[in-house]
């Protein structure tokens, strides 16, 4: 240890700490001349540390010193790490009896194993309805726990939004019919492709408009589009619904965030959906926001870099 110490004195940063991220930060600082307090999460070995760079002024309030406190997080880091495989266990050893129970209820209420009643119809379709909110939980906390831990593998490629789009809303027209919803694609056929992975493009879109569908009623329009900015295509899913309250706006994005409203009373979903979206997005190097007003509507956009190619 102290040999170590020794050969790092006097040496310059990047020799002892080989964090070149980290040395980017600490010259950001300097170069910005604000009195910034700033963390960064590095990765040394197999050890965690959040890093607070703090700049220190002369009596010219020039910046004469920077400090830079370690602070070892590996526990915390492998105590959330057992948090996630425990979720990513229960919710894998869910899913399999979940299968069983929904295969058996729908086989008996098509009275594919005798004759049923009124009564044991409805309660029958109440387990159904149940069951089929508990698969959507388990499937959203999978999705989760495999994009949060890094093990979800992407398939990037060059494919076209237009494409994705069309098979993510073919499915969903026939929910928005039986609703009087008006949902429409608008994407263009020629618009340039995206650099990304489409099956998990379609995941993001499709949770997109399944929320508008949530929160729309009959006579509410819901419309896909996709315009140019730069080397990025931004995607839209707009609808007239219920909207969103300024205050959560920002919220909406975290892990299992709900926004109460008064006259209801049963919760719609798992509120993991939107957390997943931003995962997903980042991955790409695109981000996810949203326009609200209630009773006006909500218009929730997101970005993916353009590829090169066309096709
Ligand atoms: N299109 C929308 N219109 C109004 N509120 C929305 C819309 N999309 C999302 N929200 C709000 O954001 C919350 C979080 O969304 P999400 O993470 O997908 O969870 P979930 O759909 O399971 O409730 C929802 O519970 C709802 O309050
Ligand atoms: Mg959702």
């Amino acid at each position: 240890m102290e040999s170590k110490k020794k050969n790092a004195i006097d040496k310059h940063f990047l020799l002892s700490v080989k964090d070149e991220k980290l040395f980017e930060q600490i010259n950001a600082i300097v170069d910005s001349k604000f009195n910034i307090n700033k963390v960064e999460q590095v990765k040394y070995g197999d050890k965690y540390y959040d890093v607070t760079i703090t700049p220190i002024k002369n009596y010219k309030s020039e910046i004469s010193d920077i400090l830079l406190v370690f602070h070892n997080i590996t526990e915390f880091k492998e105590l959330d790490q057992a948090k996630d495989d425990f979720i990513s266990i229960i919710s894998h050893e869910f899913k399999t009896p979940l299968t069983s129970i929904m295969m058996g209820t729908s086989m008996i209420l098509e009275e594919k194993i005798g004759a049923i009643n009124d009564k044991q119809r409805s309660t029958l379709m109440a387990i159904e309805e149940e069951s089929e909110k508990l698969t959507e939980l388990v499937n959203e906390l999978i999705e989760l726990t495999k994009i949060e831990s890094g093990k979800e593998m992407y398939n990037f490629k060059c494919c076209s939004i237009f494409g994705i789009a069309q098979n993510t809303v073919k499915p969903l027209y026939n929910i928005a019919n039986e609703k009087g919803v008006n949902l429409t694609n608008t994407i263009d056929e020629d618009m340039p492709c995206v650099y990304a992975d489409p099956e998990k493009i379609t995941w993001v879109l499709n949770n997109l408009i399944t929320n508008a569908l949530k929160y729309t009623d009959a006579g509410d329009d819901i419309t896909i589009s996709a315009s140019v900015d730069g080397d990025f295509m931004q995607i839209s899913v707009k609808d007239t619904g219920a909207g969103i309250p300024k205050e959560y706006k920002d919220k909406i994005f975290d892990k299992f965030f709900h926004v109460q409203n008064d006259d209801e009373f049963e919760i719609k979903g798992t509120g993991l959906g939107l957390a997943v979206v931003k995962e997903i997005v980042e991955a790409h190097g695109g981000k996810v926001w949203c326009e609200s007003d209630i009773d006006v509507g909500s218009n929730f956009m997101f970005t993916l870099p353009i590829c090169d190619e066309r096709g």
